[in-house]
């Protein structure tokens, strides 16, 4: 058998798609919008807390092992000198000594300025951190920074996780926030931005048993994203070179997703060892040691960070989904969704805009709002809504029609296969629970059967 082969989509169809149905905009677009800054619109809120509640019913909710946290952004500035942020957190820039733009001297060509060919300064190291002040006073003392990931305020916490909870070794701790960095090289649309949000775990082990965690992450992270729905070939965990591991790191993973612009980094994941917790003892003059009450050793345990973008796993999300298929009128436009992903589980369409029919449909769909995310579309062809719905990654469309009236039954219409049953309505929603868990569309509920216009 020959392997799949991996999918590229066209980032300009994606963008197109996004901005066209209300999943993300340019932040502040009517000023022009502001570089490297996005705002989700209706579905591409949903879509991103549907992948925050899946990612955390995975780490959190179904495990003994994890907890949750929700630290604050701003943080002690001693923080980032502990952790190394404030001595090593930087790029290398160069700047052009007629036009004074800045690039990256790491990613340069030449040794000329890409925009006017001027000639350049020497690299100087600039912090990727955004800098603001604490209070009125805007001085040296009062500097505090935006963080730039969410990890340290779970190494800080690790006291307070532990005396709280009474957890033992090994044990994690999660937290789903925003974190900010100036980066200067940007784009590829949400992939990196100056403001985005990460999904972090720090899983604290005894040393020695790090690698064998540090596997197991890996194949727990990557099968995250295989379960909902991102085709494997699609996907590959790389490991880091020894020049590229960051300060901190005995050894990195990571996962990487052939976006539009090719293989780049969607999660990474790390061997951190001891050295967040080292640090932060050493900076505070707090103890950070473990007491193991089986062997009775004190030690600092090592941790592993599996470390996820939520803007780059639905960059991700959506670009695998995409897809394209020539129809009737021409191409028809899809999201193959997870419908755990999905913004809309479901779509309650009208036939007409009959008032009995519409009253009937404005039933259906007050009664399905209780349990999901729910559509009403009564505009335009029914064919016309079907496609609206496709495009959107809607898995099940629901039709209202006259003869529901008289009988009690409707149509369910699957996404991907755009098959259909009828069901009584007295049926529907436990049938859609079915379905959304994945039942086959042909499963049929009593009274229900197979539907062919
Ligand atoms: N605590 C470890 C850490 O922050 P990282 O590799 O710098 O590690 C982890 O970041 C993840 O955060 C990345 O894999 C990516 O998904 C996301 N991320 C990092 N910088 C980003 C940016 N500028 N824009 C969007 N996502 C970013």
């Amino acid at each position: 058998m020959t392997e799949p082969t991996p999918t590229k989509v066209d980032m300009e169809k994606i963008v197109s798609l996004c901005q066209r149905r209300g999943f993300i905009f340019p932040s502040s677009e009517i000023y022009g919008g502001l570089s490297s800054c996005w705002d989700y619109g209706p579905l591409g809120v949903e879509l991103k807390q549907n992948i925050k509640q899946a990612w955390w019913q995975a780490v959190v909710q179904q495990r003994d092992d994890m907890v949750g946290m929700d630290t604050s952004i701003l943080m002690h500035p001693q923080t980032w000198a502990a952790s190394g942020h404030l001595e090593g957190f930087s790029d290398p820039l160069v700047e052009c000594k007629s036009c004074h733009l800045r690039w990256r001297a790491d990613e340069l060509k030449g040794d000329s300025c890409p925009s006017c060919s001027g000639e350049l300064t020497e690299p100087r190291q600039f912090n990727l951190m955004f800098k603001t002040f604490m209070g009125p006073i805007e001085e040296e003392a009062s500097i505090v920074y935006l963080r730039p990931e969410t990890a340290q305020g779970m190494f800080v916490n690790f006291l307070n996780v532990l005396d709280t909870t009474r957890k033992k070794l090994p044990f994690g701790i999660a937290q789903i926030g925003k974190s900010f960095r100036n980066e200067i090289t940007t784009g590829n649309f949400i992939f990196r931005s100056r403001e985005f949000e990460q999904m972090e775990i720090e899983f604290f082990v005894k040393p020695g048993t790090d690698k064998e965690w540090f596997n197991y992450w890996l194949e727990e992270r990557f099968n995250w994203y295989v379960k909902l729905g991102i085709k494997k070939e699609n996907l590959k965990l790389r490991q880091h070179m020894k020049h590229e591991l960051a300060h901190y790191a005995l050894d990195c993973y990571d996962i990487d997703y052939l976006f539009p612009m090719g293989w780049a980094e969607l999660e990474g994941i790390a061997n951190r060892g001891d050295y967040d917790l080292s640090q932060h003892a050493k900076f505070s003059g707090k103890s950070l040691d473990y007491f193991d009450e089986d062997t009775k050793e004190h030690f600092i345990p090592y941790i592993i960070e599996p470390s996820a973008g939520v803007d780059r796993s639905a960059l991700a999300f959506i670009c695998d989904a995409y897809d394209e298929e020539p129809d009737k009128e021409g191409i028809r436009v899809l999201l193959h969704l997870h419908p755990s992903l999905a913004p809309y589980k479901v779509a309650v369409l009208p036939l007409s805009r009959r008032e009995n029919l519409v009253a009937a449909a404005k039933k259906v769909y007050a009664d399905l709002r209780q349990s999901w995310m729910v559509s009403y579309d009564d505009a335009q062809s029914i064919g016309r809504r079907y496609r609206r719905q496709d495009e959107i990654g809607t898995p099940f469309c629901v039709t209202v029609d006259f003869q529901s009236l008289e009988d009690e039954q409707v149509t369910i219409r699957e996404r991907d296969t755009m098959n259909q049953i009828r069901v009584p309505i007295n049926t529907l929603k436990t049938t859609l629970a079915a379905k959304l868990s994945g039942e086959e569309l042909f499963v049929l509920p009593p009274g229900g059967k197979i539907w062919k216009e």
